[in-house]
C-alpha cells in the first residue's frame, strides 16, 4: 500500500515568521494551501479530497496526541484529530496573524496577483477559526479507547505452569475540551499528551523492567500520579496492577486545575465503575485528589507516602522541576521510586527546560530524608518520539528513575 499523503502538524511544518523572505513563492502558497486542506475540507467525496490535495506535501509522521496506530485509525480520521487539536489550532492561528502582518512587505512574491492570491488563503482559513469557535463550541468533547498490549511473559506469574502471554488492556478517554475557554492555558490537562502514552506503552511492554510487579510492590502498594491531566497513565495502573498479580493497588492521580480534575475523575469512573465496558475486571482502588506541587497540601487521601510516584510531560516551565523535587521528597517512601517521564521540546520558550531536571534533582542542595539519604536521578533513557504519538514540537522523551540512596 503507498502511504496516504496529508498535512504534518503547523507546529512542525510552518517556518519561522522572521525567515518568511527567504522560502519561495511557491513553496508559502503550498504551505497555505495544506493550512487550507486541514482547516477548511470540502465537503465533497474521499476521492475528491484524494485528488484534490496538494501535490508537494510532505509526508506526516504524527496524528498530534493520537496513540492508536492500529488498522482502523485511517488518514482521514487522523486528520480529523490534527484539525482538532487546540494547540496545533492555536499555532496556526498565530502563524496566519502574523502572516498577514507581514504581506504586503514580502518580497518573496513574484506578483501582486500572487500575493493577493496568499493573503485570501490565509485570510480564509483564519475566518474558518472564528466560525468555528462559535459553532463547535458544544460539540469539541472527544472520547476515544485506546488499546495497549499488556505483556504477562516477565512478570513471574504463571497459571497452570504456563506463562501467561499477553492481554489487551483498554482505557477511554475524554479529552475535555467542550466549553474550553481558549484564554485559559493552564488547562493543557485536558488533553492527554504523548509522553503519557510512551510511558504506557513501555509500562505494558516491560513490567517487570518499571518494576511493576507483585514481587517488587507487594499486593497493595499506595501509587501517586502527579500532574494527571486526564489521567491515562494512572487509569492504566488500575488496568495493568491486578492482571500481574498486584491485587489490591491504592492508585491515586493528582492535578491542580479544577476543570482538569474533573474530566480526571469522569475518567476514573469511566473505566472502573461496574456498568462501564470492562465489567469482569477486578477493581483496583483508583482516585482523583487535588495537588498542586506548589504549595502541596498533604492531607488526605494523600497523607501517606507513596511507594512509586509517577509523572509524564509535567516540565515545561522553568520551576516545575524544583517545585516536583520537593513535593517527591515529601512524598516518596524511603525505599520509593518516582519515574519522571520528561518530554524535551527544543524550541521556543520550552528551549532549555527538559535540562532543569538534572540541575533539580542532582544539584549541590539535594534534599536528604531522615535517614540522611539525598533523592537522586539513578537512571535515564531516552526515547524517541514513535510514529503517530505526539505533537510536532515534541523531539524526544527521556525517563527519570529517581529514588533515595
Ligand atoms: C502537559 S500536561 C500533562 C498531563 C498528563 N500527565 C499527560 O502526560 O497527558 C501537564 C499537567 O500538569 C498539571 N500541572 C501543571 N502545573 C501544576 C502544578 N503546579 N501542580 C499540579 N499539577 C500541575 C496540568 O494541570 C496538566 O494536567
Amino acid at each position: 500500500m503507498s502511504p496516504a499523503r496529508r498535512p504534518l502538524p503547523p507546529s512542525s511544518s510552518l517556518p519561522p515568521l522572521r525567515s518568511l523572505n527567504d522560502q519561495l513563492e511557491s513553496s508559502i502558497l503550498s504551505l497555505l494551501g495544506s493550512l487550507h486542506t486541514l482547516y477548511c475540507p470540502l465537503p465533497t467525496s474521499q476521492a475528491f479530497e484524494a485528488n484534490s490535495a496538494p501535490k508537494d506535501l510532505p509526508i506526516a509522521a504524527d496524528s498530534g496526541y493520537a496513540s492508536d496506530n492500529d488498522e482502523n485509525s485511517g488518514d482521514e480520521e487522523q486528520g480529523f484529530e490534527l484539525r482538532d487539536d487546540p494547540y496545533e489550532r492555536a499555532f496556526a492561528e498565530r502563524w496566519l496573524t502574523g502572516f498577514l502582518g507581514r504581506a504586503e512587505d514580502l518580497t518573496c512574491f513574484e506578483s501582486d496577483e500572487s500575493r493577493q492570491g496568499a493573503i485570501d488563503k490565509a485570510s480564509s482559513v483564519l475566518a474558518s477559526f472564528f466560525s468555528q469557535d462559535e459553532e463547535d463550541l458544544e460539540d469539541t468533547e472527544i472520547t476515544r479507547d485506546y488499546h495497549f498490549t499488556l505483556n504477562l511473559d516477565s512478570c513471574e506469574i504463571e497459571r497452570d505452569g504456563e506463562s501467561m502471554g499477553s492481554q489487551t488492556i483498554t482505557v477511554q478517554l475524554t479529552d475535555g475540551l467542550a466549553g474550553r475557554d481558549n484564554a485559559d492555558h493552564t488547562d493543557v490537562g485536558l488533553q492527554s499528551w504523548g509522553a503519557a502514552f510512551v510511558f504506557t506503552e513501555l509500562m505494558c511492554a516491560t513490567p517487570a523492567q518499571l518494576k511493576f510487579t507483585k514481587g517488587a510492590l507487594g499486593p497493595a502498594p499506595r501509587i501517586i500520579e502527579l500532574g494527571a491531566g486526564t489521567g491515562l497513565v494512572g487509569i492504566a495502573l488500575g488496568k495493568i496492577l491486578p492482571r500481574v498479580g498486584v491485587s489490591s493497588p491504592t492508585i491515586i492521580a493528582t492535578d491542580f486545575h479544577p476543570t482538569v480534575l474533573a474530566n480526571l475523575e469522569a475518567n476514573i469512573t469511566k473505566n472502573f465503575s461496574s456498568t462501564g465496558q470492562d465489567k469482569d475486571a477486578i477493581f483496583p482502588t483508583v482516585l482523583a485528589a487535588p495537588l498542586n506541587w506548589e504549595t502541596p497540601d498533604l492531607s488526605p487521601p494523600l497523607d501517606k507516602q507513596a511507594d512509586v510516584l509517577v509523572a509524564t510531560d509535567v516540565i515545561y516551565d522553568p520551576e516545575h522541576a524544583l517545585w516536583l523535587r520537593d513535593c517527591a521528597a515529601r512524598m516518596l517512601k524511603p525505599n520509593g521510586i518516582f519515574w519522571l517521564m520528561l518530554t524535551v521540546r527544543t524550541t521556543g520558550k520550552f528551549e532549555g527546560i527538559s535540562e532543569t531536571v538534572r540541575a533539580s534533582f542532582n544539584g549541590r542542595d539535594g534534599l536528604r530524608n531522615p535517614q540522611g539519604r539525598v533523592l537522586t536521578i539513578l537512571d535515564e533513557e531516552r526515547f524517541a518520539r514513535p510514529d503517530g504519538i505526539g505533537r510536532g514540537d515534541e523531539s524526544e522523551y527521556r525517563l527519570f528513575r529517581i529514588g533515595w540512596v
